[in-house]
């Protein structure tokens, strides 16, 4: 009877523990993606004041420094898509499901994967707003086009409508 009860006890305790920790990931991983998109929209910003080329290269250059600004020893910051314009953002295999997912149904929650043992991803949805579409949307300027082309000559990440799914911010925690 003790045995059972302890058994119980023990693994009421251990689902609760993992409920807080991928809770206590979540709010930590909400709170460095703000902070990442902040700094994205605030790069954009400053390229876009000086014409849709240069928010191109501001683009190229700073995400990567903005990345890596974000970054420790356990945390990652990230962005990814089904289309892609940099090959670097590419999506691990696990992601496919949920980039399909979230491009049929539209989904505006994030969601958490817990790939392993403290191990963690937080899955942020990215939509087309106006401002995006002069780089990622139908009609882009024959001189945005050709600076996107020159930079990224694999480039798929065109063609999107308004309100379209765009890809995801992601964050990882692995200890
Ligand atoms: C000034 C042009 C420009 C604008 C405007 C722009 N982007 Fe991008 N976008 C880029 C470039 C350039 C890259 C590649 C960045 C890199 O090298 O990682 C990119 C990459 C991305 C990626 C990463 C995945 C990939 O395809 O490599 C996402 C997601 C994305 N953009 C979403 C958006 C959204 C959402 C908006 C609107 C809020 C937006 N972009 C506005 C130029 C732009």
């Amino acid at each position: 009877m003790y045995k059972v009860l302890i058994i119980i006890t023990l693994s009421l305790s251990m689902k609760i523990a993992t409920a807080e920790d991928e809770l206590s990931f979540k709010k930590q991983a909400e709170i460095k993606v703000n902070i990442f998109m902040k700094a994205l929209k605030k790069e954009l910003k400053a390229g876009l004041k000086k014409g849709l080329v240069n928010g191109v290269e501001h683009c190229n250059v700073n995400v990567s420094k903005i990345s890596t600004m974000t970054k420790d020893d356990k945390w990652k910051i990230g962005r990814t898509s089904h289309k892609l314009r940099n090959q670097k953002n590419s999506p691990e295999k696990w992601m496919l499901s949920y980039l399909d997912d979230y491009k049929k149904n539209k989904k505006k929650d994030s969601s958490v994967v817990k790939l392993g043992k403290n191990h963690f991803f937080y899955l942020k949805p990215l939509y087309v707003g106006g401002v995006c579409l002069g780089c990622h949307g139908k009609k882009i300027a024959p001189k945005v086009s050709k600076k996107i082309k020159d930079l990224y000559p694999e480039d798929q990440a065109e063609g999107f409508g308004l309100g379209d799914f765009r890809g995801f911010v992601w964050a990882e925690y692995k200890e």
